[in-house]
């Protein structure tokens, strides 16, 4: 297994690789793997000669100190679900690499980041495109692979990489989910015990509005009031938001369609879970 520190050591690992004529699949994360992680990186593994994970908690996505500070760090237990699951290589820079003093060179994304996410966190996708951006760049992938559990953040990278003309391949992996529904994350450990236990009414609220959508309702104020319901029957769920919006523009319309997703933010406790289901 490799490990890389710096930009110009990815970077040099990924030209001999390419001069090689092996190709480059790449799962960027902030560590804490999990199964979800793992999926993208057998994803990858399977369609790649070659497998990048980067490891790097990027303090520019988080608008709480507090939060990057406690995010999770197990970087010897990321290496070992990394490589079971085929990663060859891992990219985990050190900060002064990344954002060295007095770095101010951001990029500002597109309308996918405003509504949702965007409200909630001001400058999170702000943080998000600029770290891909950068990550990318030093790994110069082929393919790089992104959760659909993170929905308004694929479609910020698509975006991103778009805009900017970038030379790389996104993507979308379905969600990873717990037997429950409970969509894998981070996260899910810092669950009390009975906000664990309650954690998969996202999932049920999510799939209660897709069914109605199946059995024809169109309506959007509907179909959010629906999941809406099923999330308040958990007492300690704590809704930030229900959203219909529309899967490649992220526009909320009144009418649902073929292309509509629902999302959703909720706390328990101090824990933020969000997910997302494909009406149709
Ligand atoms: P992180 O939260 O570590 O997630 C890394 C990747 O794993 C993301 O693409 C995310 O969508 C995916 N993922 C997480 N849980 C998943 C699940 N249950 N099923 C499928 N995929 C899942 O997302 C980030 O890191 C960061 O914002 C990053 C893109 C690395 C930029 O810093």
């Amino acid at each position: 297994m490799f490990i890389l520190r710096t930009p110009a050591e990815m970077r040099a690992w990924s030209r001999s690789q390419r001069f090689a004529t092996e190709t480059i699949g790449f799962v960027p994360t902030m560590g804490a793997l999990h199964g979800g992680h793992a999926e993208l990186i057998r994803l990858s593994a399977s369609e790649n000669t070659q497998t990048v994970v980067s490891i790097f908690v990027n303090p520019a996505q988080f608008n709480v100190r507090s939060d990057f500070e406690k995010y999770p760090r197990t970087f010897e237990a990321d290496i070992a679900i990394a490589q079971d699951a085929g990663a060859t290589a891992i990219y985990a820079p050190t900060s002064d690499s990344m954002y060295p003093v007095g770095y101010r060179t951001y990029v500002e994304p597109g309308m996918a980041a405003d509504p949702m996410e965007g409200e909630g966190r001001p400058g999170h996708f702000k943080g998000v495109a600029t770290v891909v951006v950068k990550l990318v760049n030093a790994v110069q992938p082929h393919r790089a692979y992104f959760g659909r559990k993170d929905f308004q953040q694929l479609a910020v990278v698509n975006e991103t990489v778009t805009a900017l003309d970038m030379d790389v391949t996104i993507v979308g992996v379905p969600t990873v989910r717990e037997p429950d529904g409970l969509a894998l994350s981070s996260r899910n450990v810092r669950l009390s015990h009975q906000a664990r236990a309650q954690a998969p009414v996202i999932y049920q609220a999510l799939t209660a509005a897709r069914e109605a959508y199946k059995q024809g309702e169109r309506s959007r104020t509907k179909l959010e009031s629906i999941a809406r319901d099923v999330l308040q029957t958990a007492v300690d769920a704590n809704v930030e938001y229900v959203t219909e919006c529309n899967a490649v523009t992220l526009l909320s319309t009144d009418l649902a369609s073929e292309n509509s997703v629902m999302c959703i933010a909720c706390w328990f406790d101090d824990v933020r879970l969000i997910d997302n289901i494909a009406l149709s």
